[in-house]
C-alpha cells in the first residue's frame, strides 16, 4: 500500500436532512424556507424538482445505513431538521421527529457507524424566516434553544456535533448573489447575518459545555483558499482581501475567538460593520470549537481589480478584487468547477501553522457529475472511475499533510447517495450510491462505492 492512513481514521460521507429525508409534509414537520420558496417559484429549481420527497431517507434509512456499511463507512454525517424537530421554531418538540432521529442514530451505532450530527444545513424554518431569519436575534435565541434540545435528546449517543454547515453560504446565496431565497442584495445585511450566525454558534457551544455533554462540538466551514494571479503586490493584496471575506471571517472567530483585525478595518472604512451587541464578542471569545470540519471543493483565484465598478452600485466584495481564470487549470467538465488537489494540503498546513494545529477532518470533498447515467455499464451500475481518481488524488495530498504533522482525523466524501441539492436539485450527482429518479428512487452502488469499501477496509490505498 502506498498511502496508509492513521489508525481509527474516519472514512465516511456527509449528507443533510433536507437533502435526503423527503417526507417534507409528514409526521408534523412544517415548511422550511426551501418548501416555501419552491411553492412560489418552482422555476428557480433544476427541472422544477423541490424538496418534497428528496431521496426518502425518512422511510428507507435502514436500507441506506446497510448500504453505508457496504460502502465502508465507519462514520456518517447528517443533520437534524429544525423544522421537523420543533415545527414552530420554538415551543413544542415533535415526538415523531425525536423517534425518527433516535432510530437513525441507533441504527448507525448498531452498524458501527459513528453518527456526526449537524444542526443547520441552510434549512431555516419558514416561520423563523418570517421573523427575519438570521437577521433576527429572536431567531438566534430560538436556534440556541433548538440546539440545546438536540443535545438533551441525543447527547447520550452522539459524540460529534456541528452547529452549522458552511454558514457563509446563506450570506453569499441569500444576501449577495441571489442564488437562494429571499435573494436580497445587501452586503451590510449579509454581514449582520454572518455575525448573528457566529453568535448563535458560540452560544450553542457555550450551552453544550454548560450541559457537559460527553462529546465534542465544532462547525463545518467551506474553506476556499484564495490564490493571486501573480506575486505582484496588488494581486496578492486582492487575494488576501478575498481570503479575509470568504474564509477568515468565520474561521478566525470560531477558532481564535476574534474577527481578523484587517477584515474589521476593511468593513469599517466602508461603513459595512454589523451591529454588535454587548457580550457578543465575549461569548465568541470564550467558546472556541473542539473540532473543525473542512469542506473543500475548489480554490478561488483572484487578481487586482481591473474592471470598473458600475456607477452607483452598492458595496460588493468584488469591488475589491476581480475573479481570475487561470489558463490551463484542470476542470471537472461535468460540473464546471476547477479541480486542484494540492489545495487540500495548503489548507492542512495553514491549520497546522496558523491555527494551533487544531483537530479537523475533511468533512466534504467530492465530484459532481451532470448526466451521470451515461456512465452506466452493461452490468447496470455506474462506472465512475473519474470519482475514484478524484478521491485518490486528493487523498495523496491529505496523506502528505498528515506525514508533515497536520492533525487530520478523517475524510468524508460528499456524499453517500445522490441527493437533492437546493436550487440544483438532482442536477449534479455526487453519491457513492446512485439514486434512480426514474425507478422509484432505486439505490445501486456505483463502482466508487465498491472501491470506497476497500479503501476503508485497507485504511489506505
Ligand atoms: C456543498 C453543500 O457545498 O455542495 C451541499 O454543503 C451541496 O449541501 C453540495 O449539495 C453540492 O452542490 P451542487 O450545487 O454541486 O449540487
Amino acid at each position: 500500500m502506498s498511502y496508509p492512513f492513521p489508525e481509527n481514521f474516519w472514512w465516511g460521507s456527509a449528507a443533510s436532512g433536507p437533502q435526503t429525508e423527503g417526507a417534507a409534509q409528514m409526521d408534523g414537520r412544517k415548511p422550511s424556507m426551501w418548501d416555501y420558496w419552491h411553492s412560489i417559484d418552482p422555476e428557480s429549481f433544476h427541472n422544477e424538482v423541490g424538496p418534497e420527497n428528496t431521496s426518502d431517507f425518512y422511510h428507507r434509512y435502514k436500507q441506506d445505513i446497510a448500504l453505508m456499511k457496504k460502502t465502508g463507512h465507519n462514520s456518517f454525517r447528517t443533520s437534524i431538521q429544525w423544522s421537523r424537530l420543533i415545527p414552530d421554531g420554538v415551543g413544542e418538540v415533535n415526538q415523531l421527529a425525536v423517534d425518527f432521529y433516535g432510530r437513525v442514530i441507533d441504527e448507525l451505532i448498531a452498524n458501527d457507524i459513528e453518527p456526526f450530527i449537524n444542526l443547520y444545513h441552510f434549512d431555516m424554518p419558514m416561520c423563523m424566516q418570517e421573523k427575519g431569519g438570521w437577521e433576527s436575534r429572536e431567531v438566534v435565541d430560538a436556534y440556541v434553544n433548538f440546539a440545546t434540545t438536540c443535545f438533551r435528546l441525543f447527547g447520550d449517543r452522539v459524540k460529534y456535533w456541528f452547529t452549522f454547515n458552511e454558514p457563509i453560504v446563506p450570506v453569499e446565496a441569500s444576501y449577495l448573489y441571489q442564488w437562494h431565497y429571499p435573494k436580497i442584495v445587501d452586503f451590510k445585511r449579509g454581514a449582520q447575518v454572518a455575525h448573528n450566525t457566529i453568535v448563535a454558534h458560540a452560544k450553542a457551544v457555550e450551552a453544550f459545555k454548560k450541559m457537559k455533554v460527553d462529546g465534542e462540538i465544532g462547525i463545518i466551514l467551506n474553506l476556499t483558499p484564495s490564490y493571486p494571479r501573480s506575486e505582484d503586490v496588488e494581486d496578492v493584496k486582492a487575494a488576501h482581501i478575498a481570503d479575509l471575506i470568504f474564509n477568515r471571517s468565520f474561521l478566525d472567530p470560531v477558532t481564535k475567538g476574534e474577527y481578523p483585525k484587517d477584515l474589521v478595518e476593511i468593513l469599517r472604512e466602508r461603513n459595512m460593520l454589523p451591529t454588535i451587541e454587548v457580550d457578543d464578542l465575549t461569548v465568541i471569545k470564550n467558546n472556541p470549537i473542539d473540532l473543525l470540519g473542512v469542506n473543500y471543493y475548489q480554490p478561488r483565484r483572484v487578481k487586482a481589480k481591473e474592471t470598473p465598478i458600475p456607477d452607483g452600485e452598492a458595496f460588493m466584495p468584488e469591488h475589491l478584487f476581480d475573479p481570475y481564470i487561470m489558463p490551463g487549470r484542470k476542470i471537472n467538465p461535468h460540473r464546471g468547477w476547477e479541480i486542484c488537489e494540492e489545495v487540500i494540503y495548503d489548507i492542512m498546513v495553514d491549520l497546522r501553522d496558523h491555527y494551533g494545529n487544531l483537530p479537523f477532518f475533511i468533512s466534504e470533498n467530492g465530484m459532481g457529475v451532470e448526466g451521470e447515467e451515461k456512465f452506466r455499464n452493461a452490468e447496470g451500475f455506474i462506472e465512475d472511475d473519474y470519482r475514484i481518481e478524484f478521491i485518490q488524488e486528493h487523498l495523496k495530498w491529505v496523506h502528505k499533510g498528515l506525514q508533515e504533522g497536520a492533525n487530520c482525523l478523517g475524510y468524508h466524501l460528499w456524499t453517500f447517495m445522490d441527493n437533492w441539492s437546493w436550487a440544483n436539485a438532482y442536477k449534479n450527482r455526487y453519491g457513492l450510491v446512485e439514486v434512480d429518479l426514474q425507478k422509484d428512487l432505486k439505490r445501486t452502488v456505483k463502482k466508487s462505492g465498491k472501491w470506497y469499501k476497500q479503501l476503508s477496509e485497507n485504511n489506505g490505498f
